[in-house]
């Protein structure tokens, strides 16, 4: 393995740190690296072409009292394939906060379990106001270029997806809704070439969706009226459509109107699954009601004669009871899909009649579920999920499920072994949903080391049919995505592709 240092940020977490998510699997990364060469046990396809790339939340400085494992700053893992070879970088996102902080040399803003009110900078970014933007959450490939966001909405910072170098904000030609921003997990459709996004506040109308195309043009952006303030994550798509929601889980209005953000869940109030046309307005949309529930993450849509299908991950406790523990168990209980029951669930939404029919598709627990995103918006069979073990926000094994007949096939990393959201890389040539690679970054507690595992689609529980070994354990994170060579600039330069 060749390894060059690329930078070095400025930290000043203790030495002798204890936070459950800045330590173990969660400690975080604050050298910049990039390597080629890497240690391979077994054989990296030659017919894997393009870049896994998974955003994470890294933190370079203590919290000013509390800090939220959603608080650190964006860095992006790399791992890129090419004829056989790979090769890794990891680079933080150069967001207008990570600056400011690394130049301060401690924290400017209030993280999530903080109060906004106290940051000792006044201005920031996020639907609460107030906070960093740390484009930690999401990223997505879009007109070649990377695109990391943040969840409480912000900038999209541009990256090249091969040298991770920061490349700047998406102006979209100066029509940027930089007033809001733009929430994490806009969705990309590689066959249109179109960016679908939204973005939500605590001003009315509350939410805005819009559409980006190939040429980077915002030719789509309206209101979409809630009753209130709301906490959406994320949005769907079909070929025709958008899918927005209004969830019974959102911040207090009584502790609101005092400056207070407390998550309450309304379980009388129903679910709310907003259809709009892709390139409507906002009175084309339609609403359908729903069993309460909050959903975090959508794996896809399409149409099927009047209906609209939708899967996501159903949550049956989206307030799981407290008992009791530390302050860390009682506050991070929400991080825990085995407390919340998330499970794959399908709503049916009839555009003739007005109904949404629901049920759930496995009695398996799992979430951050990703699939062949060539069958983005159509008709899909196959998702790729996530298994988390009790109590963690950490993935501790990767589930296939078959929407088609319910059945979901498994493989455990092992003890102390922990996954990412695991993407799927479609094989060159690939001529069925699940003929391609799966592609995930384990944190490895037991050998102390982290590698890339490299799955056949088609066979999950056979085990990994490569190995490749990272330069350093690296943190967990959160989002990931598959940027394809076919749809990377710059990536026929084959000095590109390899990193250099
Ligand atoms: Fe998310």
């Amino acid at each position: 393995m060749d390894i060059e240092i690329l930078s070095r940020a400025l930290t000043t977490l203790p030495s002798d740190d204890d936070h459950p998510y800045r330590t173990g699997p969660w400690r975080p990364q604050h050298v910049e690296r990039a390597a080629v060469d890497l240690d391979v046990i077994g054989e990296i396809p030659a017919d894997l072409d393009g870049v896994y790339l998974r955003n994470t939340e890294n933190p370079v400085h203590p919290a000013m009292e509390i800090y939220h494992p959603f608080d650190g700053d964006g860095m992006v893992h790399a791992v890129g394939f090419r004829d056989g070879k790979a090769f890794y970088r990891n680079r933080f996102i150069r967001t207008d906060g990570f600056v400011a902080e690394q130049e301060a040399g401690h924290a400017l803003w209030a993280g999530l379990a903080e109060d906004p009110g106290r940051s000792p900078r006044q201005t920031g970014w996020g639907a609460r106001g107030r906070m960093k933007d740390a484009s930690s959450t999401d990223v997505v490939l879009h007109n070649g270029v990377a695109l990391t966001s943040f969840y409480q909405c912000g900038d999209l910072y541009r990256l090249s997806p091969t040298t991770l170098e920061t490349l700047g904000k998406a102006t979209w030609n100066g029509k940027f809704p930089s007033d809001v921003g733009v929430s994490a997990h806009p969705k990309y459709d590689e066959r249109t070439g179109e960016l679908m996004f939204f973005n939500y506040s605590t001003e009315a109308p509350y939410m805005h969706y819009g559409v980006v195309d190939s040429n980077d043009n915002l030719v789509t952006y309206i209101d979409v009226p809630l009753p209130g303030p709301r906490l959406p994550h994320d949005m769907a798509f079909t070929e025709n459509y958008a899918i927005l929601n209004d969830l019974p889980l959102f911040w207090a209005p009584e502790a609101l109107a005092k400056g207070k953000y407390a998550s309450r869940f309304h379980p009388d109030i129903p679910t709310r699954l907003a259809v709009i046309p892709r390139h409507g307005t906002t009175a084309d949309i339609k609403w359908f009601e729903a069993d309460p529930t909050y959903v975090l993450h959508w794996t896809n849509a399409y149409e099927e004669g009047d209906e609209i299908v939708l899967e996501g991950f159903f949550q049956t406790n989206p307030v799981p009871p407290s008992g009791g523990g530390t302050l860390y168990q009682r506050m991070f209980r929400f991080l825990d899909s085995n407390q919340l029951g998330t499970h794959l669930h399908r709503w049916r939404l009839n555009l003739t009649t007005g109904l949404c029919k629901e049920e759930r598709l496995t009695e398996v627990t799992s979430e951050f579920g990703m699939i062949n995103q060539r069958y983005a918006g159509r008709r899909h069979r196959y998702s790729y999920a996530a298994t988390s073990p009790a109590g963690w926000f950490l993935f501790d094994g990767l589930v296939k499920h078959d929407s088609l007949t319910g059945s979901a096939e498994r493989y455990e990393f092992g003890e102390g072994v922990f996954g990412s959201e695991t993407a799927m890389a479609p094989r060159i040539g690939s001529t069925a949903e699940d003929d391609g690679y799966l592609v995930t970054i384990t944190s490895d507690m037991n050998r102390d080391l982290s590698e890339c595992l490299i799955f056949q689609a088609n066979d999950v529980s056979a085990g990994p049919l490569a190995r490749i070994r990272l330069p350093e354990r690296v943190s967990s994170g959160t989002h990931s995505t598959w940027a394809p060579g076919s749809l990377i600039s710059g990536w026929d330069d084959p000095t590109t592709a390899l990193g250099s």
